[in-house]
């Protein structure tokens, strides 16, 4: 699969975690962004946690944050891949009797993988299975992972069954961006 910019979309290209708009209360903490900027840092180091799970309101600038994340796993040479995940299941959805590598596939084996919206997806079993296999096998092999979800845990656990939830726990650094959301303009 060949991706422009690592499927990061327009809006976020230019996001890095200084950009991140502080002048609105309330910003997200100050203690909370440095958690972020060294999430990649210390997995080179061989540290963990190897997932970042970045929750919070509509707007809070998720995306951006963890766009920006992504941006600091590939300026150090990682291959990285942005997708949404009712994007994933669609594309993996239209892909079935294709040739080649599967969007699934990609995402099990890509370096860095960030899943934008988890909990957007309708939760059918179907996505339900294919998100469970995802989170099963990148945690296994150890694969660092970004996920932004409007979504806690344990109402992902809700949504998508306990199994996912659990990984997630496990495996993830979890950082609480708080609204009000970016997208309307401060008065
Ligand atoms: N690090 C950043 N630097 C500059 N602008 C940013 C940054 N992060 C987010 N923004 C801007 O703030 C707005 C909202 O951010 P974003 O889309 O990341 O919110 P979100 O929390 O992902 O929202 P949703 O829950 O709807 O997915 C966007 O217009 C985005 O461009
Ligand atoms: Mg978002």
């Amino acid at each position: 699969m060949m991706m422009d910019d690592y499927g990061i979309p327009a809006e976020y290209r230019d996001c890095t975690l200084e950009s991140y708009p502080r002048t609105l209360p309330p910003a997200l903490d100050d203690s909370q962004t440095p958690r972020i900027a060294q999430w990649f840092t210390r997995i080179e180091a061989g540290d963990q946690p190897l997932g970042l799970y970045l929750y919070g309101p509509v707007g809070s600038g998720k995306t951006g944050l963890a766009a920006a994340s992504l941006r600091l796993a590939t300026e150090q040479g990682y291959d990285g891949w942005f997708t949404t995940v009712p994007r994933l299941l669609q594309s993996q959805r239209d892909s079935f009797g294709d040739r080649g590598e599967s969007p699934m596939a990609y995402a099990l084996r890509i370096d860095v993988l960030l899943l934008d919206d988890l909990g957007a997806e309708r939760p059918t079993g179907w996505a339900m299975e294919q998100l469970d296999d995802l989170i099963r096998e990148r945690v296994a092999e150890l694969r660092p992972t970004i996920v932004t979800s409007n979504f806690t845990l344990p109402e992902i656990a809700e949504r998508l069954g306990a199994r996912v939830a659990d990984r997630l726990g496990g495996f993830c650094e979890f950082v609480h961006v708080p609204g009000p959301s970016l997208r309307i303009p401060a008065t």
